[in-house]
């Protein structure tokens, strides 16, 4: 959360940062702000989105060649102009902006109010920024040096950008828990919480690691870790093209995103599956294959849709490889001093890589010598740098906020990677194993299929589009699919929206079904087909509006339902990949007309990089 970019070199850095800001967007909308060098560090910042500082900022002389900006996602601090990134010192010596949460900073302001020192804003940034001004002038020494002997008090997550006003030729970025990568161009370098601002203009990205100080000029980097020793900067070539964070002619990011499903899943697929003959190879486990097989348990954790996208892969590995899998949620199990044993994997799912409770989580799975495996979509995030191993979904940048390629994705590789599992511990027919592969091998067909539709769940959105309440309900694989449908509709419509197995729905929600609820209900055909429709009986007869997911050619339902949404018929270890189709268009198609922000849901952040 909070989006980062900064500039030194020979051009102006003005428009890079904006629109480097605009591609970080979806890391945080309350406020944005830059700094720029000219005779002097000046800094402009305004509540609002980046646009709103494009307008404001336009008015001004925006001119210089270094510069930093950030859009800010509110932790300490409503969203104000006052609370906005840039912040500067007391005396006015450094200038910076921070992406993370200095956790000691009532500590650090109690010592800097004792020498005087007071502070414009509420946020703990300033307080960093007064707090190496206060070392700078008290020690004497450079404002590098400052920078460190200040992190080095600092307790909490920093991805950090600083100006020096005696220091006007540099930028000082730091790194300690929260993203900060580094673009190489020719004479000049761009910062970034993530590639994507950097890749229209050099693919020669360097990861700062957590630490990590790097001083950059326009012609030089020197990179030290906070104890002072030199480092030699590791540069790698990123493959990212243009077009795919751009909208490419859709109204919003996320459509562009649901209806790029069937291409991200035939990325996924590419090269670590074959159709003829059917198999699963996944590479990037070939190291802990033996591991994996032996695994005596399996521990998934994951936040949000991610987390969703665990419970499936749950039914599944249990399902062909017979190995016991937990799910939980990284914000619980890194707080809940949790048993691992060194027999134990642990699958970290983040489509960012950066999430702070799934990077905590790895890091705790790690001490207790479990081999922990990553399945994050972001190439060469932290998560994928700290696990011993891993599979990248492929996706291709996600930028709405709501995830949902990323989803498709996860599933995908979490499908394969029970079906290897199966084919290995003979636990699995290996008539089963190719029929599945090959059934996976026509799921971006028949999302194609699903995407024709895509009027008709226009059409039903309008009717319930003033709905408070909805209830999604799924029995088996597809329990977490109803929980992700839910959570799709109340992130991006703000209609409150619960997902529930549909047994369940017995033990306290049909409470709440009268004639006004609709109740979203995936019904595909499986083992469990008679118990749904009972389930579908059940809510009728209390008058509640049925929207149900149904097999294709199904007449049974289609005559107790209100409305019937068709996906093609599948294996019901397939269906998530289908049935969660209809329900991201509902939602999309509910926040549009809502007149929601659909790729920037109000509170919310892409990428969670604090606690
Ligand atoms: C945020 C995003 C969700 C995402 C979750 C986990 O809440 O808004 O879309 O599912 O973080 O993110 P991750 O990057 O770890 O998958």
């Amino acid at each position: 959360m909070c989006g980062i970019v900064g500039y030194i070199g020979t051009k102006e850095a003005f428009p890079i940062i904006i629109n480097g800001l605009k591609r970080l967007e979806y890391r945080g909308y309350d406020s944005a702000g830059v700094a720029l060098v000219q005779k002097e560090i000046v800094e402009y910042k305004k509540q609002g989105k980046v646009s709103d500082l494009e307008d404001f900022s336009c008015k001004k002389c925006t001119a210089g060649t270094i510069g930093i900006g950030h859009t800010r996602w509110a932790t300490h601090g409503e969203p104000n102009d006052v609370n906005a990134h840039p912040h500067t010192s007391m005396n006015k010596k450094f200038t910076i902006i921070h992406n993370g949460i200095i956790e000691n900073y009532c500590q650090l302001s109690v010592i800097l109010t004792a020498e005087g020192y007071s502070f414009k804003s509420e946020t703990d940034t300033e307080i960093l920024a007064n707090f190496i001004e206060y070392i700078y002038l008290k020690e004497q020494v450079s404002a590098e040096q400052a920078v460190r002997m200040a992190l080095s008090q600092v307790e909490g997550a920093y991805g950090l950008l600083v100006l020096c006003a005696d220091e006007l030729d540099k930028i000082i970025a730091a790194r300690n828990g929260s993203p900060l990568v580094i673009g190489v161009g020719n004479n000049e370098y761009f910062l970034a919480s993530d590639a994507t601002p950097i890749i229209e203009y050099t693919n020669r990205i360097i990861y700062l690691n957590d630490k990590e100080i790097a001083v950059l000029t326009n012609n030089e980097l020197s990179l030290k870790n906070i104890s002072n020793d030199s480092l030699t900067p590791i540069i790698q070539d990123l493959e990212l093209d243009i077009e795919s964070i751009e909208k490419a002619g859709f109204e919003h990011f996320m459509l562009k995103e649901i209806f790029e499903q069937p291409k991200s899943i035939n990325d996924t697929f590419r090269g670590r599956a074959s159709k003829n003959p059917p198999e699963v190879y996944l590479g990037g486990l070939y190291n802990v294959m033996d591991k994996l097989d032996n695994a005596e348990r399996i521990l998934i954790v994951a936040c949000g849709t991610s987390w969703h996208a665990g419970l499936v892969g749950e039914y599944a590995i249990e399902e062909f490889a017979r190995i016991p899998v937990e799910v939980e949620y990284a914000s619980e199990f890194r707080y809940r001093n949790p048993i691992i044993h060194a027999s134990d994997v642990v699958i970290a799912i983040s489509q960012s890589g950066e999430t702070a409770d799934t990077l905590a989580a790895v890091r705790l799975a790690k001490e207790s010598g479990a081999t922990v495996l990553g399945i994050c979509n972001v190439v060469g995030s932290s998560i994928t740098r700290e696990t011993d191993a891993g599979v990248y979904t492929h996706a291709g940048p996600e930028i709405g906020v709501a995830s949902t390629k990323a989803f498709t994705a996860q599933v995908t590789v979490l499908t394969m990677m029970a079906l290897l599992l199966g084919k290995r511990r003979k636990t699995l027919s290996s008539k089963m194993y190719k029929q599945l592969i090959t059934e996976l091998y026509e799921v971006p067909a028949y999302i194609e299929e699903i995407l024709e539709d895509n009027d008709k769940y226009f059409e039903v959105a309008k009717l319930y589009q003033n709905t408070r309440n909805c209830i999604y309900l799924g029995r088996g694989i597809l329990f977490p699919v109803a929980l992700e449908g839910a959570l799709k509709l109340k992130e991006i419509s703000y209609i409150h929206a619960e997902g529930y197995p549909a047994a369940e729905m017995k033990h306290g929600p049909i409470a709440l079904i009268d004639e006004n609820m609709p109740v979203i209900i995936i019904a595909t055909k499986d083992k469990s087909y008679e118990k749904i429709v009972s389930n579908i009986q059940e809510v009728k007869a209390r008058k509640g509006k049925i929207i149900a997911i149904v097999t294709k050619g199904d007449t049974v339902i289609a005559q107790l339902a209100d409305h019937v949404f068709e996906v093609p018929e599948t294996n019901s270890f397939i269906a998530p990949l289908t049935t969660v189709v209809p329900l991201q268009l509902l939602s999309y198609h509910s926040a549009v007309l809502r007149g929601c922000n659909v790729d920037q849901p109000r509170n919310l952040a892409k990428s969670v990089t604090v606690e």
